[in-house]
């Protein structure tokens, strides 16, 4: 098929079946870099370049919600110069991309702790969420300083506040109004993990959210994950039963 005709959803995916939220775990970055002699900051800046490529292939083929998984708790354990180039990554594509997003009616999103991160990288974050917040064609949820065992414990915090201060009953707490207290709140459950460079771990990647997910993993490197393998990720979703632990889907 002819690069052009990717624009369009292929053929062979029925629209009706389409997930409606997509999380990704954007791995490879290093070894694309380091596979053609490049420094790894090489592969952070294709990696940009793959996702906002995602972003605007989710909105022609009518996938409404992406969430990423950008920069995780244990990442800080990195070599303070790469810490460093991710962090001003992060605010340059937002500086240089917001206009363009929320033009495309995107809504950008943030989940994980941003109380550790650079104050000039918490303002356009803040920026971003308020300037977007009322898009509603597209979902963009960015996963910064975001480790899926924390956000459980926070969320469990906020609920033990509650109890000490007799808003809360323990007993009627349920699986949706614990979920109400996680960084995702605002946001349905991902219907597909997409995990690039061939790992097989969910890495404290929203651990709750994930539950009901169908898997993805798929040898490519983040940097060249382009809509070929979007889509042949999405036919392997397409051909899998979701069962929801019932007998058949059906
Ligand atoms: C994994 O590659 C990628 C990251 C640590 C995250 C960086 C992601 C981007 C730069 C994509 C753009 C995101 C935003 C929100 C601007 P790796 O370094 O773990 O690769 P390796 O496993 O090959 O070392």
């Amino acid at each position: 098929m002819p690069l052009s005709d990717w624009q369009l959803l292929p053929p062979d995916l029925d629209p009706q079946r389409l997930p409606n939220h997509v999380a990704v775990i954007m791995d490879g970055n290093g070894r694309w870099a380091q596979q053609r002699g490049f420094p790894r900051m090489m592969g952070h800046r294709r990696g940009v370049r793959t996702l906002k490529a995602l972003v605007r292939c989710c909105q022609d083929w009518g996938i409404p919600s992406l969430t990423v998984y950008a920069f995780s708790t244990e990442n800080w354990q990195r070599p303070l110069e790469e810490v460093n180039f991710l962090m001003q990554l992060f605010e340059q594509m937002l500086w240089q991309e917001l206009a363009v997003m929320h033009q495309q009616g995107v809504h950008l999103q943030f989940i994980g702790d941003n109380s550790s991160l650079p104050p000039s990288l918490q303002a356009i974050m803040d920026y971003a969420r308020q300037t977007t917040a009322g898009n509603r064609s597209f979902y963009l949820n960015v996963a910064l300083n975001y480790g899926s065992r924390q956000e459980i414990v926070r969320a469990c915090q906020a609920m033990g506040r509650q109890i000490q201060g007799g808003q809360l009953n323990p007993d009627e707490i349920t699986e949706n109004s614990f979920a109400q207290h996680l960084d995702t709140a605002a946001i349905a459950d991902p219907d597909l993990l997409i995990r690039t460079s061939g790992e097989l771990r969910l890495s404290n990647f929203l651990l709750w959210q994930l539950a009901y997910a169908e898997i993805y993993s798929t040898p490519i490197l983040w940097p060249d994950f382009d809509r070929v393998e979007f889509y042949r990720a999405l036919l392997a979703y397409q051909r899998r039963d979701r069962r929801f632990g019932r007998l058949s889907s059906s």
